[in-house]
C-alpha cells in the first residue's frame, strides 16, 4: 500500500513568506512607504492573545510595520467602532484585522462592515464576500486562500474535479467553495443537515474538512487518490493515561489522518498542514492592500 504525499504546510507556508518579505522590500524602495497592518484584540481570550501575537511577530519579519491595539473586554461597541474609524483614515496602515471571536456585547458583523473593505484583510467585509462571489475576488479569506495554494501546488490545475467541502462558515467553508469553483471545480458543500456525507466523500476528488469535530472524516469515506486537506485545529486530552490525568491535550484534525493517509494520494498534516498558512496569507493580503491602495491615490 503507497502511503500518500504529507502536505508540508509549515515549508510551504516559510517560502511565501520569504517571498512576501522580497515584495515588500521591493515595495517600499518603490514607494517609500512600509505597508502597515493594524491588529486589534478586544479582551483577554487566551487563545487570541496567541494567536495576535503570532500575528504580530511574523508582520514584523517580513519588513512591515505592526500596529498593535488592545481593548478591554468590557470596552463598548462604539469605542470598537471609534478605533476602525480612526484606522480606515490612517494612510500608514494598509490592513486592519479584529480578532474574532468579539466579547457577546459586540456584534460582530457590524464591526466586520466597519472596516474600509480596501484594508479588510481577512476578506471578511460583505463587500470582499461578494466580490468572490461574482468572481471577482479582491482580498479572499486567508484560510482559504491558503487551502488553494495547497492545492494547486499539489494538483497542478484543479479544473474537473469534484470538490467537497464539510462545513459551511463564513471564514472557511463558504468562501472555500467560491475559490473552488472559479478553479472550475465541480463543487458539494455538506453541512450538519447533509443525509449522504460518505456517499459523496467516496466521489470527491479532493475534500476539504472543516467541521470542528475532532477525525470526523474517516478513511472509509474516501475515494482512492483523494487529495485532503484538513482544516481543522481541534484539542483532545493525550491517549497517555498520566499525562491525560495531568490535563495534557494535543491538536488533532477534522481527518483520522493515519488512516486516511493510507488512502489518499496527498493530504495536510495536523499541525503544520493549512495552519501555518493562514498567517502567510495575511501577511500576503496586506502587501496586496497597501499596494491597492497606494496606486489609487
Ligand atoms: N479568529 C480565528 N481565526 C481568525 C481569522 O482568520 N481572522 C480573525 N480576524 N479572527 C480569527
Amino acid at each position: 500500500m503507497t502511503e500518500a504525499i504529507i502536505i508540508d504546510g509549515k515549508e510551504f507556508s516559510s517560502n511565501l513568506r520569504n517571498k512576501i518579505a522580497e515584495d515588500v522590500k521591493a515595495f517600499k524602495k518603490e514607494r517609500s512607504i512600509v505597508p502597515g497592518l493594524a491588529v486589534v484584540l478586544v479582551g483577554e481570550d487566551p487563545a487570541s492573545r496567541i494567536y495576535v501575537r503570532k500575528k504580530e511577530e511574523m508582520t514584523t519579519a517580513v519588513g512591515m510595520n505592526s500596529l498593535s491595539y488592545r481593548l478591554d473586554a468590557n470596552a463598548s461597541q462604539q469605542e470598537l467602532l471609534d478605533l476602525i474609524g480612526t484606522l480606515n483614515h490612517d494612510p500608514a496602515v494598509h490592513g486592519i484585522l479584529v480578532q474574532l471571536p468579539l466579547p457577546k456585547h459586540i456584534d460582530t458583523p457590524t464591526i466586520l462592515e466597519a472596516i474600509d473593505p480596501d484594508k479588510d484583510v481577512d476578506g471578511f467585509h460583505v463587500v470582499n464576500a461578494g466580490r468572490l462571489a461574482i468572481g471577482t475576488p479582491s482580498l479572499v479569506p486567508c484560510t482559504p486562500a491558503g487551502c488553494m495554494m495547497l492545492l494547486e501546488h499539489t494538483l497542478g490545475s484543479l479544473k474537473g474535479k469534484n470538490a467537497l467541502v464539510i462545513g459551511r462558515s463564513t471564514i472557511v467553508g463558504r468562501p472555500m467553495a467560491q475559490l473552488l469553483l472559479a478553479a472550475d471545480c465541480t463543487v458539494t458543500i455538506a453541512h450538519r443537515h447533509t443525509k449522504n456525507l460518505e456517499e459523496l466523500c467516496q466521489q470527491a476528488d479532493i475534500v476539504v474538512a472543516a467541521v470542528g469535530i475532532p477525525h470526523f472524516v474517516k478513511a472509509s469515506w474516501l475515494k482512492p487518490g483523494a487529495v485532503v486537506i484538513d482544516v481543522g485545529i481541534n484539542r483532545v486530552p493525550v491517549e497517555d493515561e498520566t499525562a491525560k490525568a495531568a490535563g495534557k491535550t494535543r491538536i488533532v484534525g477534522d481527518v483520522d489522518f493515519v488512516e486516511a493517509a493510507k488512502v489518499a494520494s496527498a493530504i495536510t498534516p495536523v499541525p503544520g498542514g493549512v495552519g501555518p498558512m493562514t498567517i502567510a496569507c495575511l501577511l500576503n493580503n496586506t502587501v496586496q492592500a497597501a499596494r491597492n491602495l497606494t496606486s489609487a491615490s
